[in-house]
């Protein structure tokens, strides 16, 4: 019963959208687990470029699964463009479910993601302003709005109001906005409900099913380990928890369920947003990773944060995610570089070094990368497909980080389509699971 768990190993934006393109090629279901449009995730097939927010990265394979799970926040309005847009590539969208469990973004927590970080001024957080917090916030107090509610005008009236009434003193400032109209709001959610209909289901059950047929179900994760709101650099975190184990409780399967965790980590590291980044980069050398790697968000258009790989980091992402594989992407946005640095330890303030990720915050915010220096390499790397088509210095490079993480390389990525891949491991979707 083979499930397998992707998650972001760094800060987001990993290139888990491509892996799991790729994995999903075997897989029966692809699910969402955590998450919502603060998402990005691309795909480049044939030359064609698509990006996802919400729907699963399967969904390019007529038919197949791809489920919105109950632990992923949505925002309908953006669930249904998504979907118009694929209508118009005249994909097929017949295999999109969406759990009846899920929460839903409303207009008032859009407005009150903007409020919090206006508020926050310089110190803001840096979020995607999508509403994700203030969603989950709801959630957590019991005050959400979830997709079945969706089905009931009475029902979703009342609970918009329930959920407002604590928002009055907040939202006083957009007290006369349209947005806020509590008619309007209903009506226009309704709307959605019947748009969106054909799509809900028992998502849960339905993987249970999958599962219990020894068929292979990814479980696809959003942003990545240190945005967890639990393990990453609070408070400059998602609202979610992008790790492993949140597949379980985001998708509804055990422990048990899960028998492969892949941990994707870019060749380098970046960060959007505001928190602690240790290996950052100056401006000049930051700039030309930014540019070569074509670092701008995908949800948002922001500029990205570069800096080296941070073996610290991942190591602790590879221990709190149990990561059973890496895949590497943008090797090939390291050619040309003379040397290459990758973050061993940190040192951080009065010369203290750390050989750990450090937990606390100050110490984190002060921490700088200790590194190792390797060769770099100046061939183009884009046509490689197996791991004797790369340059010695960059078949080292790889083994460096496989070596400190403990973790084999099974992918790498040289280049944003689908087929710029070497695979040097076969998952085990492809092999019996008795066989494996
Ligand atoms: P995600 O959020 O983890 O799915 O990643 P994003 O889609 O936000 O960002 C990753 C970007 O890198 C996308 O533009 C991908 O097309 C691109 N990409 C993925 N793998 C590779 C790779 O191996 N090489 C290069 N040059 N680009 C890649
Ligand atoms: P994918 O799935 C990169 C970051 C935001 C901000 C912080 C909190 O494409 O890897 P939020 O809107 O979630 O409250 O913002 O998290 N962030 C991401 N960064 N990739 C993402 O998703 C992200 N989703 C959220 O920039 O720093
Ligand atoms: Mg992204």
């Amino acid at each position: 019963m083979p499930g397998i768990v992707i998650v972001g190993a760094q800060w987001g934006d990993e290139g888990k959208g491509k892996i799991t393109d790729l994995l999903a090629e075997q897989a029966d279901a692809v699910v969402r687990f955590q998450g919502g449009n603060n998402a990005g995730h691309t795909i480049v097939r044939d030359g064609e470029t698509f990006k996802f927010h919400l729907i699963p990265s399967g969904i390019l394979y007529p038919g197949k699964w791809c489920m919105i799970g109950n632990g992923v926040v949505v925002d309908p309005k953006v669930l249904c463009e998504e979907l118009d847009g694929l209508r118009a590539r005249s994909m097929d969208i017949s295999g999109l479910k969406l759990s009846a469990n899920a929460h839903l973004i409303m207009p008032y927590h859009r407005l009150l993601d903007e409020a919090g970080e206006a508020r926050l001024g310089k110190l803001e957080i840096g979020t995607t302003r999508r509403g994700i917090g203030p969603c989950y916030s709801d959630k957590a107090a019991r005050l959400g709005i979830r997709v079945q509610d969706l089905l009931d005008g009475k029902i979703l009236k009342k609970k918009i109001m329930a959920a407002l009434e604590p928002k009055k003193l907040t939202l006083r400032p957009y007290e006369r906005d349209p947005r806020l109209d509590l008619q309007s709001m209903t009506e226009e959610y309704l709307t959605y409900g019947h748009r969106l209909e054909q799509h809900i289901a028992d998502t849960t059950s339905m993987t249970h099913k999958l599962l219990d047929d020894g068929k292979p179900v990814l479980f696809e994760g959003a942003q990545g380990t240190l945005l967890d709101i639990d393990h990453g650099t609070y408070p400059f975190v998602t609202s979610s928890n992008p790790v492993a184990g949140a597949a379980c409780v985001g998708a509804g399967v055990g422990p048990k369920d899960i028998d492969e965790v892949w941990g994707v980590t870019k060749a380098y590291a970046t960060r959007v947003g505001a928190g602690p980044f240790p290996t950052e980069l100056d401006e000049e050398v930051g700039e030309g990773l930014r540019q070569k790697g074509g670092e701008f968000g995908t949800t948002t258009g922001r500029a990205r944060r570069t800096g080296w790989l941070d073996l610290v980091a991942l190591k602790y992402a590879s221990r709190i995610n149990g990561l059973t594989h890496l895949a590497v992407t943008k090797l090939d946005v390291l050619t040309g570089q003379e040397t290459l640095k990758v973050a061993t330890r940190y040192r951080g303030e009065d010369e203290a070094i750390f050989e750990t990720y450090p937990y606390h915050q100050s110490v984190l915010h002060h921490a700088h990368g200790e590194y190792e220096e390797l060769p770099g390499w100046s061939e183009d790397i884009t046509e490689a497909r197996s791991e004797s088509d790369l340059p010695q210095a960059a078949r080292e490079y790889l083994d460096y980080i496989a070596d400190f993480v403990g973790v084999p390389v099974a992918l790498i990525g040289v280049g944003p389509g689908r087929e710029q891949v070497i695979w040097t491991e076969t998952p085990s979707v492809t092999t019996p699971v008795s066989a494996s």
